[in-house]
Protein backbone atom coordinates (compact mmCIF):
# COMPACT_ATOMS: atom_id res chain seq x y z
CA UNK A 1 0.00 0.00 0.00
CA UNK A 2 2.72 1.95 1.13
CA UNK A 3 4.40 1.66 -2.12
CA UNK A 4 1.45 2.37 -4.24
CA UNK A 5 1.04 5.27 -2.62
CA UNK A 6 4.35 6.63 -2.98
CA UNK A 7 4.63 5.74 -7.01
CA UNK A 8 1.68 7.31 -7.09
CA UNK A 9 2.90 10.13 -5.68
CA UNK A 10 6.28 10.37 -7.62
CA UNK A 11 4.24 9.76 -10.40
CA UNK A 12 1.64 13.06 -9.70
CA UNK A 13 5.21 15.10 -8.92
CA UNK A 14 6.88 13.93 -12.76
CA UNK A 15 3.70 14.93 -14.38
CA UNK A 16 3.37 18.51 -12.55
CA UNK A 17 7.05 19.57 -12.70
CA UNK A 18 7.13 22.09 -15.41
CA UNK A 19 8.40 22.24 -18.66
CA UNK A 20 12.50 23.80 -18.28
CA UNK A 21 16.00 22.54 -19.26
CA UNK A 22 16.61 22.12 -15.70
CA UNK A 23 14.68 19.78 -13.44
CA UNK A 24 14.42 21.76 -9.93
CA UNK A 25 15.13 19.90 -6.82
CA UNK A 26 13.76 21.38 -3.29
CA UNK A 27 15.35 20.74 0.02
CA UNK A 28 13.06 22.60 3.04
CA UNK A 29 16.44 22.07 4.78
CA UNK A 30 18.05 24.74 6.90
CA UNK A 31 21.70 25.36 5.58
CA UNK A 32 24.52 27.50 7.86
CA UNK A 33 27.52 28.98 6.64
CA UNK A 34 30.15 29.21 8.31
CA UNK A 35 31.95 31.63 7.76
CA UNK A 36 28.59 34.24 7.70
CA UNK A 37 26.75 32.38 10.37
CA UNK A 38 23.54 32.93 8.70
CA UNK A 39 21.55 30.08 8.02
CA UNK A 40 19.21 30.00 4.61
CA UNK A 41 16.28 28.17 3.22
CA UNK A 42 17.85 26.30 0.29
CA UNK A 43 16.80 25.38 -2.76
CA UNK A 44 19.15 23.16 -5.14
CA UNK A 45 18.53 23.31 -9.08
CA UNK A 46 19.78 20.25 -10.58
CA UNK A 47 22.69 21.66 -11.96
CA UNK A 48 24.20 22.31 -8.87
CA UNK A 49 23.70 25.81 -8.17
CA UNK A 50 22.07 26.31 -4.81
CA UNK A 51 19.99 29.65 -4.05
CA UNK A 52 19.79 30.71 -0.41
CA UNK A 53 17.53 32.98 1.26
CA UNK A 54 16.57 33.73 4.67
CA UNK A 55 14.76 36.73 5.78
CA UNK A 56 14.02 38.28 9.78
CA UNK A 57 11.24 36.24 11.39
CA UNK A 58 10.01 39.63 12.32
CA UNK A 59 9.12 40.49 8.91
CA UNK A 60 5.27 41.31 7.73
CA UNK A 61 3.89 42.60 4.27
CA UNK A 62 3.06 46.19 5.99
CA UNK A 63 6.87 47.11 5.31
CA UNK A 64 9.33 46.38 3.10
CA UNK A 65 12.09 43.87 4.77
CA UNK A 66 15.81 43.00 3.58
CA UNK A 67 16.40 39.64 2.19
CA UNK A 68 19.80 37.48 2.93
CA UNK A 69 20.47 35.66 -0.06
CA UNK A 70 23.80 33.79 -1.16
CA UNK A 71 24.40 31.75 -4.71
CA UNK A 72 26.72 28.93 -4.37
CA UNK A 73 27.70 27.73 -7.67
CA UNK A 74 30.06 25.47 -9.13
CA UNK A 75 32.80 27.21 -10.62
CA UNK A 76 31.71 25.89 -14.48
CA UNK A 77 28.28 28.60 -13.88
CA UNK A 78 29.75 31.70 -15.40
CA UNK A 79 26.62 33.62 -13.86
CA UNK A 80 23.12 32.72 -12.04
CA UNK A 81 20.12 34.94 -10.47
CA UNK A 82 17.33 35.19 -9.16
CA UNK A 83 13.72 36.82 -10.32
CA UNK A 84 11.82 37.37 -7.18
CA UNK A 85 8.50 38.30 -8.71
CA UNK A 86 9.04 34.29 -10.72
CA UNK A 87 9.72 35.47 -13.95
CA UNK A 88 12.24 36.95 -16.15
CA UNK A 89 10.04 40.56 -16.61
CA UNK A 90 9.37 43.30 -14.44
CA UNK A 91 10.15 42.58 -11.52
CA UNK A 92 14.38 42.87 -9.59
CA UNK A 93 16.99 40.36 -10.60
CA UNK A 94 19.92 39.46 -8.48
CA UNK A 95 22.78 38.30 -10.37
CA UNK A 96 25.99 37.19 -8.94
CA UNK A 97 29.34 35.74 -10.67
CA UNK A 98 32.75 35.16 -9.72
CA UNK A 99 35.55 37.39 -9.36
CA UNK A 100 38.81 36.76 -8.75
CA UNK A 101 38.99 35.63 -4.99
CA UNK A 102 35.19 37.04 -4.18
CA UNK A 103 32.12 37.55 -6.46
CA UNK A 104 30.09 40.28 -7.52
CA UNK A 105 26.50 41.54 -7.35
CA UNK A 106 24.39 42.67 -10.16
CA UNK A 107 21.40 44.22 -9.83
CA UNK A 108 19.21 43.81 -13.04
CA UNK A 109 15.64 44.41 -14.42
CA UNK A 110 13.93 44.00 -17.60
CA UNK A 111 10.89 44.25 -19.32
CA UNK A 112 10.71 41.28 -21.58
CA UNK A 113 13.27 38.58 -23.09
CA UNK A 114 15.81 40.57 -23.62
CA UNK A 115 19.25 41.73 -21.29
CA UNK A 116 18.41 42.95 -18.09
CA UNK A 117 19.72 46.74 -17.38
CA UNK A 118 20.63 48.30 -14.10
CA UNK A 119 18.55 48.65 -11.50
CA UNK A 120 18.29 50.92 -8.77
CA UNK A 121 15.14 49.87 -6.80
CA UNK A 122 17.26 47.22 -4.91
CA UNK A 123 20.37 47.93 -3.18
CA UNK A 124 22.98 45.16 -1.81
CA UNK A 125 26.11 44.95 0.77
CA UNK A 126 28.24 42.20 -0.04
CA UNK A 127 28.74 40.00 2.60
CA UNK A 128 32.71 39.07 2.97
CA UNK A 129 32.25 35.18 3.09
CA UNK A 130 31.68 36.02 -0.45
CA UNK A 131 34.51 33.54 -2.09
CA UNK A 132 35.53 31.90 -5.30
CA UNK A 133 37.78 28.70 -4.31
CA UNK A 134 39.29 26.21 -6.30
CA UNK A 135 35.72 24.55 -7.19
CA UNK A 136 33.02 27.19 -6.40
CA UNK A 137 31.81 30.53 -6.02
CA UNK A 138 29.83 32.25 -3.45
CA UNK A 139 28.14 35.26 -3.41
CA UNK A 140 26.60 36.29 -0.35
CA UNK A 141 24.48 40.07 -0.10
CA UNK A 142 21.99 41.39 1.94
CA UNK A 143 19.55 42.94 -0.79
CA UNK A 144 16.68 46.08 0.40
CA UNK A 145 14.48 46.62 -2.46
CA UNK A 146 14.09 42.85 -3.52
CA UNK A 147 10.95 41.93 -1.04
CA UNK A 148 9.15 44.84 -2.88
CA UNK A 149 8.68 45.95 -6.40
CA UNK A 150 5.71 47.50 -8.06
CA UNK A 151 3.63 47.97 -4.89
CA UNK A 152 3.64 44.50 -3.66
CA UNK A 153 5.62 42.98 -0.89
CA UNK A 154 6.49 39.64 -0.85
CA UNK A 155 4.04 37.97 1.85
CA UNK A 156 6.73 36.54 4.67
CA UNK A 157 4.11 34.20 5.77
CA UNK A 158 3.45 32.22 2.06
CA UNK A 159 4.90 30.45 -0.25
CA UNK A 160 6.23 32.88 -3.01
CA UNK A 161 6.58 31.74 -6.85
CA UNK A 162 10.77 32.23 -7.24
CA UNK A 163 12.62 31.98 -10.83
CA UNK A 164 16.55 31.36 -11.31
CA UNK A 165 18.34 31.47 -14.43
CA UNK A 166 22.20 30.49 -15.42
CA UNK A 167 24.48 30.30 -17.97
CA UNK A 168 27.71 28.40 -18.53
CA UNK A 169 29.22 31.72 -19.79
CA UNK A 170 30.83 34.31 -17.56
CA UNK A 171 30.18 38.11 -18.12
CA UNK A 172 32.52 39.56 -20.67
CA UNK A 173 33.84 42.03 -17.59
CA UNK A 174 33.73 40.17 -14.47
CA UNK A 175 35.00 42.72 -12.49
CA UNK A 176 32.11 45.19 -13.87
CA UNK A 177 28.77 44.62 -12.06
CA UNK A 178 27.48 46.65 -15.32
CA UNK A 179 29.12 44.14 -17.76
CA UNK A 180 27.24 42.88 -20.39
CA UNK A 181 26.47 38.37 -20.32
CA UNK A 182 24.70 36.33 -22.77
CA UNK A 183 21.43 34.39 -21.93
CA UNK A 184 20.88 31.71 -19.81
CA UNK A 185 21.31 27.68 -20.48
CA UNK A 186 18.99 26.60 -17.66
CA UNK A 187 16.18 28.48 -16.00
CA UNK A 188 13.29 27.11 -14.30
CA UNK A 189 10.92 28.39 -10.98
CA UNK A 190 10.10 26.70 -7.76
CA UNK A 191 7.82 27.89 -4.81
CA UNK A 192 9.48 28.61 -1.49
CA UNK A 193 8.09 28.64 1.35
CA UNK A 194 9.47 32.34 3.29
CA UNK A 195 8.31 31.26 6.69
CA UNK A 196 10.83 28.61 6.35
CA UNK A 197 13.57 31.02 5.25
CA UNK A 198 12.67 33.30 8.68
CA UNK A 199 15.92 33.28 10.42
CA UNK A 200 15.26 34.60 14.61
CA UNK A 201 18.24 37.76 15.38
CA UNK A 202 18.43 38.76 11.50
CA UNK A 203 19.42 41.86 12.12
CA UNK A 204 22.05 41.44 14.50
CA UNK A 205 23.28 38.02 12.96
CA UNK A 206 23.43 40.17 9.80
CA UNK A 207 25.18 43.36 11.17
CA UNK A 208 27.72 40.70 12.43
CA UNK A 209 28.48 38.67 8.94
CA UNK A 210 28.82 42.35 7.28
CA UNK A 211 31.97 43.21 9.47
CA UNK A 212 33.25 39.28 9.11
CA UNK A 213 33.11 39.09 13.08
CA UNK A 214 30.09 36.54 12.75
C1 LIG B 1 21.24 38.42 -21.86
C2 LIG B 1 20.34 38.21 -20.93
C3 LIG B 1 19.06 37.44 -21.15
C4 LIG B 1 18.41 37.13 -22.31
C5 LIG B 1 18.79 37.52 -23.75
C6 LIG B 1 17.22 36.35 -21.96
C7 LIG B 1 16.29 35.87 -22.85
C8 LIG B 1 15.23 35.05 -22.54
C9 LIG B 1 14.31 34.47 -23.48
C10 LIG B 1 14.40 34.68 -25.01
C11 LIG B 1 13.42 33.74 -22.80
C12 LIG B 1 12.23 32.96 -23.37
C13 LIG B 1 12.67 31.81 -24.18
C14 LIG B 1 13.22 30.73 -23.32
O1 LIG B 1 12.39 30.13 -22.63
O2 LIG B 1 14.43 30.47 -23.36
C15 LIG B 1 13.76 33.83 -21.40
C16 LIG B 1 13.09 33.21 -20.37
C17 LIG B 1 13.39 33.35 -19.02
N1 LIG B 1 14.43 34.09 -18.48
FE1 LIG B 1 15.78 35.16 -19.53
N2 LIG B 1 17.21 36.20 -20.60
C18 LIG B 1 18.30 36.85 -20.07
C19 LIG B 1 18.60 36.96 -18.73
C20 LIG B 1 17.85 36.48 -17.68
C21 LIG B 1 18.13 36.68 -16.27
C22 LIG B 1 19.28 37.52 -15.74
C23 LIG B 1 17.17 36.01 -15.56
C24 LIG B 1 16.99 35.87 -14.06
C25 LIG B 1 17.87 36.16 -13.15
C26 LIG B 1 16.29 35.37 -16.52
C27 LIG B 1 15.20 34.57 -16.20
C28 LIG B 1 14.38 33.96 -17.12
C29 LIG B 1 13.28 33.09 -16.74
C30 LIG B 1 12.88 32.70 -15.32
C31 LIG B 1 12.67 32.70 -17.94
C32 LIG B 1 11.44 31.77 -18.07
C33 LIG B 1 10.24 32.49 -18.65
C34 LIG B 1 9.92 33.75 -17.92
O3 LIG B 1 9.88 33.74 -16.68
O4 LIG B 1 9.74 34.79 -18.56
N3 LIG B 1 16.72 35.69 -17.79
N4 LIG B 1 14.86 34.64 -21.26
Amino acid sequence: MLTKLTTLALAASVLAAPATEVVPRASNAKVCDDASKLCYAEYVASNSVSYRIAIPDTATTAAPYDIALSIVAPKAIGWAGIAWGGAMANNPLTLGWSNAATAVVSSRHSTGHTMPVAYDGASYTVLPSSKTNATHWQLDVICTGCSTWSGKTLDPGAAASLAFASAATAPADPSNNASKFGIHNAKGKWSQDLSAAKLTGFATLVAAAEKGSA
